[in-house]
Order: C-alpha cells, then sequence, then structure tokens
C-alpha cells in the first residue's frame, strides 16, 4: 500500500469510529423487576415492541423482584458492553455503587418508572417516570370529591416496601388527607403491589372494621392489588364500588372491567410506554450527544365510569397486561 493509500485508508478507519452509531446497531439491556402486576407484563411487552420499532437489540433481564438480581444484570450488561442501560428500580435505595460502575465503563443509565435515592442522581442520564406523588394526590382528590365532606374511613393497600412509588403515592394521597378533616387513614399495609396480596391484607382489613362496615373506601397503589381487594370485598358480602368506595393506579384493563361492571370507582393511569421516550433519548444523545433532561415526565390521567370503560377495557386488552 502505497503512503498516500495509507493515509486515506486510516482516515476512513477515524472517521467510522467516530460516526454516532446507528439504531441497528444499538444494543440495550434492561434490568426489569419482575411481573407481579399487569402494569408491569405490559411495560415489558411495550418495550420490547418499542425496541424492534427503532431496531434497537433489548435484552430483558427479570430480577424475579430482588434487587441483588437487579445488581447482578447490570454488572453481566456492563462485562457485554452494551450500549445503555435501562433500569427499572425494584426499591430506591443501594445502587450507588453499580451504577459507579456504569460511569466508570461510560454507559448511560436511563431509569424507567420509578426513582432512586437523589444520592444516585449523578449516576443515570435520565428518569423515563411519572409523577408519583401528583398520582396519589389525583387519587385522594377524586375520594375527597366523591364523598363530599361526608367521615370517610380509608384503608390503604401500599405498594412494595422501599419503591419510590409506594413512598411517593402515599405522601401524595397524604397531603389531600391532611387537607380534608373528614377523610381518616385507618388501616395502611403493604400489599407488595400484587392481587394476591392485595386481597390477603383486605381480608385482614374487613376482618378488623367490623366486616367492612367501618370501611367507606379503599386507596390501593395499583390497580391489581385492588382487583384483589374487590374479590375479598365481594366474598365478604360487601358490594365494591357502593357499600365500598375504590380509587388506584395504573389503568389495566382489568380495573376498567370492574369500573364498567360498577365494583370499582377510579383509576390514574400511568402508562406503560417508558421504554418509548428512554429509547428516543438514547438515540440522540448516542447520535448527537443530545442531552436528555433529568426528568422526562409521563401523564397521569384519572378515569371514572363516565369514560366508557367498556370501551377503554377493549382498547387496551390486547397490549400486553
Ligand atoms: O413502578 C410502577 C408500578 O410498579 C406500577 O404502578 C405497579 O403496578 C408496578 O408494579
Amino acid at each position: 500500500m502505497t503512503s498516500k493509500a495509507l493515509l486515506a485508508a486510516t482516515a476512513l478507519v477515524a472517521i467510522t469510529l467516530s460516526l454516532p452509531a446507528t439504531a441497528a446497531e444499538l444494543t440495550v439491556g434492561f434490568s426489569q423487576i419482575g411481573s407481579e402486576s399487569g402494569w408491569r407484563a405490559a411495560e415489558t411487552s411495550v418495550s420490547k415492541s418499542e425496541a424492534a420499532k427503532r431496531k434497537v437489540t433489548l435484552k430483558i433481564a427479570d430480577a424475579q423482584q430482588k434487587q441483588e438480581n437487579q445488581i447482578k444484570a447490570i454488572r453481566s450488561f456492563i462485562a457485554q458492553g452494551v450500549d445503555a442501560i435501562f433500569l427499572a428500580p425494584v426499591v430506591s435505595s443501594g445502587w450507588d455503587a453499580v451504577l459507579k460502575e456504569a460511569k466508570e465503563a461510560k454507559i448511560p443509565v436511563v431509569l424507567l418508572d420509578r426513582d432512586i435515592d437523589p444520592s444516585g442522581k449523578e449516576l443515570y442520564l435520565t428518569a423515563v417516570t411519572s409523577d408519583s406523588v401528583h398520582e396519589g394526590a389525583v387519587a385522594g382528590e377524586w375520594l375527597a370529591k366523591a364523598v363530599a365532606g361526608k367521615a370517610c374511613n380509608v384503608v390503604e393497600l401500599q405498594g412494595t416496601v422501599g419503591a419510590s412509588v409506594a413512598t411517593n403515592r402515599k405522601k401524595g394521597f397524604d397531603s389531600v388527607v391532611a387537607k380534608n378533616a373528614n377523610l381518616k387513614v385507618v388501616r395502611s399495609q403493604t400489599g407488595d403491589f400484587t392481587r394476591a396480596k392485595g386481597k390477603e391484607v383486605m381480608e385482614s382489613f374487613i376482618k378488623a372494621e367490623g366486616g367492612g362496615k367501618t370501611i367507606c373506601a379503599v386507596y390501593a397503589h395499583n390497580d391489581d392489588m385492588m382487583v384483589g381487594a374487590i374479590q375479598a370485598m365481594k366474598e365478604a358480602g360487601l358490594k365494591p364500588g357502593k357499600d365500598i368506595l375504590t380509587v388506584s393506579i395504573d389503568a389495566v384493563p382489568d380495573i376498567f372491567k370492574a369500573i364498567a361492571a360498577g365494583e370499582a370507582n377510579a383509576t390514574v393511569e400511568l402508562t406503560p410506554n417508558m421504554a418509548g421516550p428512554a429509547l428516543d433519548a438514547i438515540m440522540a444523545y448516542k447520535a448527537k450527544g443530545t442531552v436528555p433532561p433529568k426528568w422526562i415526565q409521563t401523564e397521569s390521567k384519572l378515569y371514572t365510569a363516565a369514560d366508557d370503560p367498556q370501551k377503554i377495557y377493549d382498547s387496551k386488552k390486547g397490549l400486553g397486561y
């Protein structure tokens, strides 16, 4: 090879190396929590289709609700040299060490649907989440309006202990309770975001509250726990949605079925499409160095029986919930 040709070849290699990665070349590792709820199943399924739309290779690791599995998955993604890591953090604390490792390996991390403690803010590129304090407040405001000043004892089914969304949904709801002396949270316990646990905890609330007679409303941090609670109320001879009001979060198809049947009253929607905006952010970051905002906020919309629940059920039921 002549020195001119060698120079040209070297220049070509240099240009190729500095070219931004195209979507087709991107591989993203996603550490998913598990499949505790219909919402999470839909998030996994929507993430796959959003990645396929953009021709991004998405590797999903299911952590089966365990933070230690998520940490292992992140380390494995780092070892594989993925272009980015998506993390749905099961709890908010304990991420600093592993996220520092990702940062040292120059792999950007995007949080999906849950947040981590403020100490870790420097360790991820952006977070695609709803405002979960606001979700709790929307649920509380709906209840305050529904009972219109009447005394109302509320039982609360909390999400996973230590999860940002559980802490925040409680905080948001409590802020409305603090402004409405007629609302009182008389019992509050975790149902771990699952139907089975939601049912079990609701059974114990009913027993402790005179067969449910002293309960005016149930607030659940997700719809799956509410679906379990509805079952518990029916088995106790109560009429959910009438004897006891319900308000929960996610907007999964089954809650619309319950609203259509008059067995549930309200839900606050959480979109399962967290990966779409996250992929767009990563692609722009990789291609042009565009730094996304630290928080990409998704919408929180309230639905009730006034919103044609049967139609919403029909439109959502094929979406992987
Ligand atoms: O982080 C989002 C929450 O996690 C959803 O509301 C709940 O269903 C899921 O398990």
